[in-house]
């Protein structure tokens, strides 16, 4: 039966990764995969992270199964990084909450979740989006459709065409979101288009799915759960997914959730056990380590404040590394203005250059990125964002 398996294209996002380790070019930069790199390019295991290992390694004394649910404590600190300790949402038992194998596990236990609920659901994805959110949540079982979201000529959030396509939809359709650091524009909601939108989906009765993979990257842990604090305050029914690859380092790990506002205490059981259900028939149970290290590092206040300093360190350099490379693409007058990217915020931007330009990047310059011409900030550094600048500027000409 195999024989009739169809070949496939190498994946958009991890086959550039592939082609960028087998480049055997000593200065070959890599700024492909949503992975956080630090100065010398390496992603180390954080120093909290490190700590609360060793702590769990030490006290661990069985390998029984856990929960369907994962780990309590796990779920709790993540309820109360995503609403806040007082939110009146949680403080109503509206909120459930399920570990899950990284945001993709979550994506897809959400998915599945509200399909159960409602068989065959419309769900509006950002045009453009992550473009693992189309597989997933198809193969969950939700009819997919789009509403516009980044003016690439603009290259800023396209909000008004946004409200627009989103009017037209039905009670009961959801609306995918990215709750910070855009993923793959880094043109994020503003305060004021935040509540548009939560006004937006009270009265057209639509359900948020907010997918906020990069808590922590943009403006602030609190920061950034803006959106989600707000409309799991207003509206009676939201999802949001959240994953630890990012703002933990966690990655390889596997550590994410999926968490439900629901209209009433009542609903909200129902929807815990349907969601473990749901799990119990994907994967049985998520697996175990990174989300007791996050547990661990949620519930030790000394950790959690290395945790934050670390994340807050990544913030600040990702931010200052945006306001580098525009400088010094500015200083070697390009043709485009690029002043844009200091204003995006998250691992991602798009440079707004031709397929042709980011392959030349690649095979002249050994300069990775995405074919769409997402970059990951990350993978810029004081060593080689000179020759990042050149390369851009030898491309435009
Ligand atoms: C990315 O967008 O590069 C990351 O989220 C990694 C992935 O799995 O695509």
């Amino acid at each position: 039966m195999f024989e009739t398996l169809k070949p496939l294209p190498p994946d958009a996002i991890l086959g550039v990764m592939t082609m960028f380790r087998a480049d055997p070019h000593a200065g070959k930069i890599d700024l492909s995969v949503g992975v956080y790199q630090d100065e010398q390019g390496r992603t180390p295991v954080l120093a909290s992270v490190k700590r609360a290992e060793k702590a769990i390694l030490e006290k661990q004394d069985s390998k029984t199964y856990v929960a369907i649910a994962g780990n309590a404590g796990f779920n709790r600190g993540v309820e109360e990084l995503l609403y806040g300790k007082d939110h009146p949402a949680l403080k109503a038992g509206r909120i459930s909450t399920v570990q899950t194998p990284g945001g993709s596990g979550g994506l897809s236990i959400a998915g599945h979740l509200v399909a159960r609920a409602k068989p065959n659901v419309k769900i509006y994805l950002s045009d453009t989006t992550w473009p693992n959110h189309q597989p997933l949540l198809k193969v969950a079982g939700m009819q997919l459709d789009t509403y516009p979201y980044y003016d690439y000529a603009k290259h800023r959030v396209d909000f008004e065409p946004m409200l627009a396509r989103l009017t037209k939809a039905s009670a009961g359709e959801l609306v995918l979101i990215h709750g910070c650091c855009h993923n793959p524009c880094g043109a994020d909601l503003s305060h004021e288009q935040w509540q548009a939108l939560t006004k937006l989906c009270e009265r057209r009765g639509l359900v948020p799915f907010i997918d906020i993979a990069y808590q922590g990257l943009a403006e602030g842990l609190e920061e950034d759960a803006y959106g989600v604090r707000l409309m799991a305050e207003r509206l009676p029914e939201v999802v949001v997914v959240t994953s630890c690859s990012k703002n933990l380092g966690l990655y390889r790990e596997r550590v994410g959730s999926a968490s439900f506002v629901s209209a009433n205490a009542e609903a909200a059981k129902l929807t815990a056990a349907n969601a473990a259900n749901v799990a119990r028939g994907i994967y049985s149970m998520p697996p175990d380590h990174g989300a007791a290290i996050a547990a661990h590092i949620f519930s030790d206040s000394a950790l959690r404040a290395q945790w934050a300093q670390e994340l807050t360190d990544m913030r600040t350099r990702l931010n200052g590394l945006r306001k580098l490379l525009v400088e010094k693409l500015a200083a070697r007058k390009t043709p485009m203005d690029f002043s844009f990217v200091a204003k995006e915020r998250g691992l991602f931007s798009f440079l707004g250059i031709t397929k042709e330009q980011v392959v030349r990047l690649r095979e002249e310059f050994h300069i990775y990125m995405v074919e769409s011409s997402r970059v990951n900030i990350a993978g810029i550094n004081h060593g080689n964002v000179d020759r990042v600048a050149d390369a851009i500027a030898a491309v435009l000409k």
